[in-house]
This record gives C-alpha cells, structure tokens and sequence, in this order.
C-alpha cells in the first residue's frame, strides 16, 4: 500500500471531522463560531437542572399541574416558561411511586431533555452506562449509589429522536408543608435522570 493509500484509508479523527463539517458551514456563508458560542452559553447558563426541579416541585404542590404535567410534559412545562429545542417534539414525565421506580438513558449517544437536566453528565455518554443500564439496570443502578429493595420495579426509557424524559422524583415525607422554592432546592440532577432517589 502506498502512502497515498494509507491516507485515503485512513479514518479522519473527530476533530479534522468537525473542522471538515465547520468548513462546510462556512463555505454556505452560516456563522459556524458564533452559533457555537451561543449555544455554549445557553446550554451552560440557561439550561440547568435546577429548571427541572422547579417543574417537579410544582408538581409535588400542585395536583392539577401535575396531571397536565403527565398528560402533556412540554405543553406543562411551558406554562412556567421553560421552552425545549424544537426537535424535542414530546415531554414524557416519568412518575416514581413506593413500587415502580424510572430511569432514563440514551444509547445511541448523550441526549436527554437539556433544557430540563442540564448538560448530560460524562458517566451518561459513557458506553459503559449507555449499555448496561438496559441489560443489568439494578446493578448499575447499585453502583451508582442507589439501592432499590426487590420489590421495585426498575423501567429504564431509551432517549429516541423525539421524545425526551424526565423523572419525577416521589417526594420526601419530611418536606410536608415546605414553600415551592424550598422543595425545588432538593431536587437534583441525578434524580431527574433516575439514578437517585430524594
Ligand atoms: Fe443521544
């Protein structure tokens, strides 16, 4: 083989990928770096798991918006002004209770309801996290720090195109007659995701 073989073969790394596809952008005339910057900035400043827990505390006070909530997540989630990315078509709210318990994971790659949760965490997008929370989801679960007793059911949703989920957490019995904003405080990212429980 050639040199010039070898570098026609030869697999472009992610980062001459990503420069190709900026190129590409730019030679059609989109502003590549400034659509990048604006979105890192929402994505770290706008988009935050504390947006998800305020949507869940209402839903612990407000029996009403709960049910909106689990009838139609996006729609609900609107009404306290929390928009999602167009593609985001459909809020699918996962609600624990003493016996069935969710979590939610992406295999194909790291999506979940961003504007909700946040930034997904790096043991998310692992492979490892990404293939075996389908197959042996006690186990990781149990590694991750949360024992379930057996009695549990364990559902795990697989993130598609779509459709995005979120947990909603059981609330915890010591925060009867606690204000919204400090029943929101308690409510992490993780248990958005599923991996804890409040
Ligand atoms: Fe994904």
């Amino acid at each position: 083989m050639s040199e010039r073989d070898f570098v026609v073969q030869r697999t472009a790394t992610v980062e001459e990928r990503v420069d190709a596809i900026q190129a590409a952008l730019k030679d059609r005339g989109l502003k590549v770096d400034e659509a990048i910057a604006e979105l890192g900035q929402v994505a770290t400043e706008q988009w935050t798991p504390q947006n998800g827990a305020r949507v869940v505390a209402r839903a612990w006070v407000d029996p009403a918006f709960r049910q909106r909530l689990l009838a139609n997540g996006r729609a609900a989630v609107a009404e306290l002004g929390y928009s999602m990315p167009k593609h985001h078509r459909h809020l699918v709210v996962l609600e624990n209770t003493p016996t069935v318990h969710n979590v939610i994971c992406c295999t194909q790659c790291s999506c979940t309801a961003i504007s909700l949760i946040g930034l997904p965490p790096d043991w998310y997008k692992d492979l490892e996290y990404r293939a075996r929370v389908v197959r042996e989801s006690r186990t990781v679960l149990k590694e991750l720090g949360l024992d379930l007793p057996s009695k549990v059911e364990i559902r795990v949703w697989d993130t598609t195109a779509d459709t995005r989920y979120i947990v909603l957490p059981e609330r915890p019995p010591e925060t009867a007659g606690w204000p919204e904003e400090k029943l929101a405080g308690i409510v992490t990212r993780d248990g958005l995701i599923g991996v804890a429980r409040l």
